[in-house]
């Protein structure tokens, strides 16, 4: 067992770094049963590789999902790359693999469901590019990350294990760095775009909603949802902040005011 998992690995790394510069490879059902990864291993892998060819750079380590990565708001040809072999990949996955039903992904959202919108506001949102990798990613990886007293009080009543309270607390963490990067991309939207603002922000939020949706999802499907904050709660579409604990709006407000200020204080250049 360990044996197969670990040729597993190797495989996916392989097929992440052994490939760099080959553009398409296809796959006959020969190499299906040389190689023990399943079929849809082989697609990601293929995916991953013609990332690294395309934009030199390894896709699991210098690939980010928050904030929109480099890949896809540089410019437009640099987002039809990254799609091209995204669609490549469901490609894969349908015709080759029979995987009719996927689940979200930051890539199938952006190439796939809304790539449209993305194509449209290219233009803007390359002209916030560098803000966000750089300033943005500089507010929100050093805010102030607090949880309420009524919370904390909370987790000692219901008794969380050690565990569920650290896995309350990233999961908080995590929240708050994605909310930051989506207040935050969308400041920088107001100030270098000047007419399609108000649509380039609605492709942001779009996003950054679907990922939250898709971290409650994910804590839901293992019946963890009392782990998700009521700070998460407030940022995720549909979840009510004080479904597990009574009268968070204030804090949250305050949480997210601290948050924007700090946004706002670190593009006082941009005024
Ligand atoms: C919530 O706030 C209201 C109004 O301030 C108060 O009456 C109520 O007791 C509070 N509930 C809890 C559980 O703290
Ligand atoms: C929280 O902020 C909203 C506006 O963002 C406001 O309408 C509401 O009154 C605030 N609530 C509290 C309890 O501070």
């Amino acid at each position: 067992m360990i044996n197969i998992i670990t040729y597993i690995l190797l495989a996916i790394v392989c097929f992440g770094y052994c490939h760099k510069s080959r553009p398409k490879r296809h796959f006959s059902s020969e190499e299906y049963r040389i190689n023990t990864p399943s079929c849809d291993v082989v697609c990601e892998g293929q995916w991953k590789s013609e990332f690294h060819a395309n934009f030199h750079k390894i896709y699991d380590t210098d690939y980010f999902e928050i904030p929109l990565d480099t890949a896809i708001v540089k410019n437009r040809a640099s987002l039809k790359m990254f799609c091209s072999s995204t669609i490549q990949k469901y490609t894969c996955l349908r015709k080759e693999c029979r995987i009719l039903r996927t689940p979200w992904s930051a890539e199938k959202h952006i190439c796939i469901g809304h790539f449209d919108n993305f194509d449209r506001n290219i233009n803007c949102l390359s002209l916030t590019d560098r803000y966000v990798q750089k300033e943005c990613s500089d507010v929100c990886n050093s805010i102030r990350i607090e949880i309420s007293q009524a919370e904390i009080s909370r987790m000692a009543e219901m008794e969380f294990s050690r565990q569920e309270k650290s896995e309350f607390i990233e999961q908080n963490k995590h929240c708050n760095f994605i909310a930051c990067h989506q207040l935050c991309h969308e400041y920088i939207i107001n100030k270098v775009c000047i007419d399609s603002a108000v649509s380039a922000r609605s492709v942001v939020k779009s996003y950054y909603d679907s990922y939250l949706e898709r971290e409650y999802t994910a804590l839901n499907k293992d019946d963890q949802d009392e782990l998700y904050s009521s700070f998460c709660r407030r940022v995720t579409p549909g979840q009510d902040e004080n479904l597990y604990t009574a009268n968070m709006t204030r804090y949250n407000n305050l949480t997210l005011d601290r948050m924007k200020n700090d946004i706002r204080s670190a593009f006082s250049i941009l005024d």
